[in-house]
This record gives structure tokens, C-alpha cells and sequence, in this order.
């Protein structure tokens, strides 16, 4: 595999076989009320893979809100825009998150879940998931595994072995610097989720 995109194109179509099952479904049920959307905000989830998320964030934000899934992967994207072709409040495109093309503050909210260990240009992607956010709109990193669990997790994944989670110190460095506060934490067995904020402006 000579490199990421390559690997998660080539795993796409085993996807929601490995990860859609009822222990991933039941704590996503449970992660997406705590990101208290509301209805009729409008959602960018960056690295959506197969769209998992979708399903839950498409409840909380009900059918006068929308939800636009973006991912690298053409793969991805594929069968992403497959599974949600009937949905009007979906939409799906092909992006890389350090180049997103919304315009600025397009967004009540940001997700990337299972996402942000794989990003080549962390402080680039920040920049814009700041930029295509609203004042007060809200940054949502998570995983359903702790930052230690995620390395066990991806150790012989190919090339992906050593996309790793950043400290703590270092992930609020860089939220910081991409111009995020009230940045809260939370890393624990089967669970990280980050969550910060764009000023009001
Ligand atoms: C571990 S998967 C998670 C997929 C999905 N969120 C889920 O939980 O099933 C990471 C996804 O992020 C995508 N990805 C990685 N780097 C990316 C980037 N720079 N821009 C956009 N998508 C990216 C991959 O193609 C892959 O679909």
C-alpha cells in the first residue's frame, strides 16, 4: 500500500461489514445527544468514510437541518453517496480537510470521528474546519477508543501504523493556535472526545 488514501479506498468496501455492528451503533447513539445539536443547524462531517455518523447526526439536527459529509477517499465517497442518494438533507462530496471548498462560516458544527490521528497536515486541516465554522460554532473530535487504544489499534495497520492521537498538551497547542477555545477533553477506556469552540466574533 504506498499510502493512506490508497489504504482507506482499499478498505472501503469492507467497511460497514468490520465497524457497523451494535457496539459501535450503541455508542454512537450515546456520543451524538452529548454535541447537544440542534434542529435545523447545519453539519460538516470531515472524514466520514461510509457515512456511520450520518444517521445520527441527520436525528439530532431533524429535517429542517442538514448534514454535508466530506472525505478524501473516492471509494469512500462512493458508497457513502450510495447509502444516502434518497436523503434531501444529505449531502456528499469528495474533499480533503486541509482544502475544504465551503464558504467561510458555513457551518453551526464540526465532526470528525475516527478522523484526526490521520490527518497528514493537522494544523492546515484546523485552520480550515476554523475557517468554514460560524462564531460559536462547535469542533466535535472523537473515537471510540481511548488516544492509548487507538495506537494498539492501528500498530500493524499498514500505513497507517503510526497515526497516533497528539497529546494533550499538544492537540490544545494546536486547537489554540487554529483559533479554538474552551477546548474540554476527555480520554478514557473505549472513549476520546475533544470538544472546542470558534469565538463569537
Ligand atoms: C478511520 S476512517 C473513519 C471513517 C468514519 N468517520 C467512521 O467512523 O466510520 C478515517 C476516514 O478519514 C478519511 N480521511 C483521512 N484523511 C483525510 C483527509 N485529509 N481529508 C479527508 N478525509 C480524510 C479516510 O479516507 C477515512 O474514510
Amino acid at each position: 500500500m504506498k499510502n493512506r488514501k490508497d489504504y482507506f479506498n482499499a478498505s472501503a468496501v469492507t467497511w460497514d461489514q468490520r465497524y457497523q455492528n451494535r457496539a459501535l451503533a450503541d455508542f454512537i447513539g450515546q456520543l451524538v445527544p452529548t454535541f447537544n445539536l440542534k434542529p435545523g443547524q447545519r453539519v460538516l462531517d470531515v472524514g466520514t468514510g461510509t457515512g456511520i455518523l450520518i444517521p445520527y447526526l441527520l436525528k439530532a439536527v431533524g429535517s429542517t437541518g442538514h448534514v454535508t459529509a466530506v472525505d478524501y477517499a473516492e471509494k469512500m465517497v462512493e458508497i457513502c453517496k450510495a447509502k444516502y442518494a434518497n436523503i434531501p438533507n444529505v449531502s456528499v462530496a469528495l474533499q480533503q480537510a486541509e482544502n475544504l471548498d465551503f464558504y467561510p462560516e458555513s457551518f453551526d458544527a464540526v465532526t470528525c470521528f475516527g478522523l484526526f490521528p490521520h490527518l497528514e497536515d493537522k494544523e492546515a486541516a484546523l485552520k480550515q474546519l476554523n475557517r468554514v465554522l460560524k462564531p460559536g460554532g462547535k469542533l466535535i473530535i472523537a473515537h471510540a477508543l481511548s488516544s492509548e487504544e487507538i495506537k494498539a489499534h492501528h500498530r500493524n495497520a499498514s500505513v497507517v501504523a503510526q497515526d497516533t492521537l497528539p497529546s494533550e498538551a499538544e492537540m490544545r497547542r494546536l486547537l489554540k493556535q487554529a483559533g479554538f477555545i474552551g477546548i474540554k477533553i476527555t480520554d478514557e477506556p473505549g472513549c476520546y472526545v475533544c470538544l472546542s469552540t470558534k469565538p463569537q466574533a
